[in-house]
């Protein structure tokens, strides 16, 4: 796969995980090893993967998971298939990747690797936009990198953020310092049925190019909803 094909294909993976293969450990550790050549903050290497394997370990965080999906993500504004959108194709589209986010919400329970992406050395937590944007931006390329690294060998992915709605509880359960480190992303992490993965619908080049300075006649995005302004 060359590295167009590999940024246009590697989707969020959800129904098409496949939780009878185990992940060779080893895997982990090349995926791991290629996101930290990601670019970072000041040169400092401030991500930290927690690899979760331990059933019970697991079961828990997709519990915490689930309960937030079900008990208040599905009924909020900011529920994916309910995104407000400007036509009848993308609703649809938006009420599939709705089922998908279902979906996992149910299969997280089945797969035997979570990976949850870290940032170590600061909360963010009422920071101003600029260190935030900064620190996070230390962890973000490198998480993404990881995924990447994961499809390249037929591993499926999903970016999530669902249970940082109780990140504490989860920095309980597996020992995180809380006070000085920001959990940012959990991630599925299991072969895929099937690698035919293929690009998806995006908005086109000139919907999200501002050309010299900002173009107030360009389409904005519908307004954050949900979790973000809603914390459950
Ligand atoms: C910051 C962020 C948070 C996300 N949180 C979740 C989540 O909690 N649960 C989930 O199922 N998908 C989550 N997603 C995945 C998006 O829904 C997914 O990237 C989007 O639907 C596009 O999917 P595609 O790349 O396969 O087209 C998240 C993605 C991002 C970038």
């Amino acid at each position: 796969m060359d590295a167009d094909e590999l940024l246009a294909t590697t989707r969020a993976v959800r129904r098409r995980l496949d939780p009878s293969r185990e992940v060779p450990i080893e895997l982990v550790r090349e995926c791991v090893e290629l996101a930290l050549q990601a670019p970072a903050g000041s040169n400092v290497a401030r991500t930290r993967f927690v690899v979760i394997r331990d059933p019970a370990v697991r079961t828990a965080l997709a519990e915490i998971y689930s309960d937030i999906y079900t008990n208040s993500y599905v009924e909020s504004a900011g529920y994916i298939g309910r995104v407000a959108t400007a036509d009848a194709a993308s609703a649809e589209v938006q009420r599939r990747t709705g089922r998908s986010a279902d979906a996992l919400e149910r299969a997280l329970h089945e797969v035997g690797t979570l990976v949850l992406a870290c940032l170590d050395g600061a909360r963010l937590d009422g920071v101003p936009a600029f260190a935030s944007a900064s620190l996070l931006g230390g962890v973000l390329p490198a998480t993404w990198s990881f995924m990447l690294a994961a499809r390249a060998r037929g591993l499926g992915t999903c970016w999530t953020t669902m249970h940082l709605a109780r990140e504490r509880e989860v920095a309980e359960l597996l020992g995180i310092p809380f006070e000085t480190v920001q959990q940012v992303c959990l991630t599925p992490l299991a072969f895929t049925r099937g690698t035919d993965f293929r690009p998806a619908a995006r908005p086109a080049v000139e919907e999200v190019v501002h050309w010299d300075r900002w173009d107030p006649d360009l389409a904005r995005p519908p307004a954050v909803a949900g979790l973000i302004t809603e914390p459950a």
